[in-house]
């Protein structure tokens, strides 16, 4: 099983996907991805939000569940929905901590900024690992004016290299870096100890992470720093209108699909 001792010393490339329902979660650990994120990126790729604003504290701790209940091997990362964290410290260990107790992440996964370094810190004493998140963090996504780019300029830059560290000292065992400027990504990994996970980054990070419909070809819409390894959404589609056309037709259900009793005919 992968822990988060493996993935802080991994040497090869570290594979993240996202996950939200047992029988994905299922095939991305047949799979042999290393890490799942239930990220709150199922407010978009599957609850049908236009951000993930709206995705609750309870969203993300039922579909965690599933996704633990699926697999055995993979670590599971539960990400902290907005504002389930950053009120108070009490709440923000408070909710990291039914991830953990009640729906069986192995650690969580907060956007990371000036206000996360303390609770990241009390999140690992207390025994809940945790992987940060610099860059573009879609949370912001009302202060940021959209989901562009981020850290573009040299103040920028240095400021999350700072909060990479920081957040590093405070113990998380990992950090996602999400559209920022692939030379930056380099550095930064190549300044820390722990892994970085790129999105949208370059591949001078040491792993990658992508939203799990983005890579099936599931949802309507991608980034452009996505890849798209199968069409899904044709399939299902294709599958749906061959099972109306067999309804409608009278093909389905045939014989084979029905189960006759013997002994019934006086009934009617
Ligand atoms: O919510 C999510 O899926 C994420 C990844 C894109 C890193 O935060």
């Amino acid at each position: 099983m992968t822990t988060v001792a493996d993935v802080r010393t991994a040497e090869e490339p570290i594979t993240m996907l996202t996950a939200y329902d047992a029988p994905t979660a299922e095939l991305v650990e047949r799979a042999g991805i290393d890490v799942i994120l239930v990220g709150d990126s199922m407010g978009n790729a599957v609850l049908g939000h236009d951000s993930t604003l709206p995705v609750t504290l309870e969203e993300v701790q039922s579909r965690t569940a599933a996704v633990s209940r699926a697999t055995d091997e993979t670590l599971v990362v539960a990400d902290m929905p907005f504002l389930s964290f950053g009120v108070s410290d009490a709440e923000g260990i408070e909710n990291a901590g039914r991830l953990v107790k009640e729906a069986g992440a192995d650690a969580v996964k907060l956007e990371s900024g000036p206000h996360t370094v303390e609770l990241t810190g009390r999140l690992v004493d207390l025994g809940i690992p945790v992987m940060a998140h610099l860059g573009l963090t879609p949370q912001h996504v009302n202060q940021l004016g959209g989901y562009g780019q981020q850290a573009t300029t040299e103040e920028a830059a240095r400021e999350l290299l700072e909060l990479a560290h920081a957040h590093e000292e405070a113990g998380a065992f990992s950090l996602v870096l999400e559209h920022i400027p692939a030379n930056l990504a380099a550095g930064v990994s190549e300044a820390l100890s722990i892994p970085t996970i790129g999105i949208g980054a370059g591949p001078d990070c040491d792993g990658q992470v992508l939203v799990i419909t983005d890579v099936i070809g599931l949802g309507e819409w991608s980034p452009p720093f996505s890849k798209q390894f199968a069409d899904v959404r044709s399939e299902i589609e294709r599958a749906v209108r061959e099972y109306r056309k067999a309804v409608e037709s009278g093909e389905f259900p045939a014989e084979e699909h029905a189960e006759v009793v013997e002994g019934l005919d006086d009934v009617y």
